[in-house]
């Protein structure tokens, strides 16, 4: 297969997809011939960015992942327009406040958790069902972060989501191997994107700036579409011996410890 059509005839549902990694990642997956279903809560730039890449290709549907009916009518929706699922990028997410533990509000901390936990769970757990009844061999992604690997860099509300996420990953995997799916996660490092944005603010250029300075990898800057490709890489049949894995996108950052 040409490697620009790496997913000719595939359905991919992306929750988060409105903006940023999820937004690069529908127009990669659906450059490479996929139908791609946008999942989001903001609904005026989900519908944009479905427009614009084309109503053959792409549709919105408004998905909240913190409730668990909206989740389940995603995917009736992608399947009953499309009648199957190969790939479930579950990659909504949110950083909430960098608060202190010590002066934590436990309503942020559960939105955090009811956003990028529960919200994955949910998806997986439909988006599977939806799989497993249509005998596919699908492909399950989950955005968490380097935060899944070390502490430190985000909020601990954060921080621990996103190793939960990682828990999910490894756990799923085994349940749904049994049927032939495959379930990953991709680990971005910081990306210029709305999220960090309204996290660090600070403006683009200033941001990478900031960002770039703390890896090993020197003379690239860390974008969506480098996270897209990682998410096209485990959604592909390129990667059809690989399951239950972490894979981490940040320059050597979680890798490397330097003294001087
Ligand atoms: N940008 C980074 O530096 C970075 C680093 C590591 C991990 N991540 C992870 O990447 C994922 C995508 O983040 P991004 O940087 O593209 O952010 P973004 O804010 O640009 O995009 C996130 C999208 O998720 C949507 N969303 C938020 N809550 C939702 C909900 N309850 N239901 C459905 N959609 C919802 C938003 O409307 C938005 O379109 C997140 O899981 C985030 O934790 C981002």
């Amino acid at each position: 297969m040409s490697r620009a059509r790496r997913l000719h005839g595939k359905v991919a549902l992306i929750t988060g997809a409105a903006s940023g990694i999820g937004e690069e990642t529908a127009r990669l997956f659906a450059a490479n011939g996929a139908s791609v279903v946008i999942a989001d809560i903001n609904d005026e730039l989900g519908r944009n960015v479905a427009a614009s890449i084309g109503i053959d290709q792409a549709s919105f549907h408004h998905c909240d992942v913190r409730d668990e009916e909206q989740v389940e009518k995603t995917v009736s929706y992608t399947v009953e327009k499309h009648g199957r699922l190969d790939i479930l990028f579950s990659n909504a997410g949110i950083v909430g406040s960098l608060t202190s533990i010590l002066k934590l509000d436990m309503f942020n901390f559960d939105n955090i958790m009811a956003t990028n936990v529960r919200g994955v769970v949910a998806t997986i757990k439909h988006g599977g069902q939806a799989m497993v009844e249509r005998n596919i061999r699908g492909s399950i992604i989950c955005t968490t972060s380097v935060s899944a690997t070390v502490g430190g860099v985000a909020s601990m509300a954060y921080t621990s989501s996103k190793h939960a996420v990682l828990g999910v990953v490894r756990s799923s995997c085994m349940e749904l191997g049994t049927y032939g799916i495959r379930v990953n996660c991709v680990s971005p490092y910081g990306v210029a994107t709305p999220l960090a944005f309204r996290t660090l603010n600070l403006e683009e250029n200033k941001l990478e700036e900031v960002l770039s300075s703390k890896t090993s990898l020197k003379g690239v800057v860390l974008k969506a579409s480098h996270i897209a490709e990682a998410a096209l890489f485990l959604a592909s049949d390129e990667s059809v011996y690989i399951s239950g894995q972490n894979l981490i996108v940040d320059g050597g950052f979680t890798a490397v410890r330097s003294i001087i």
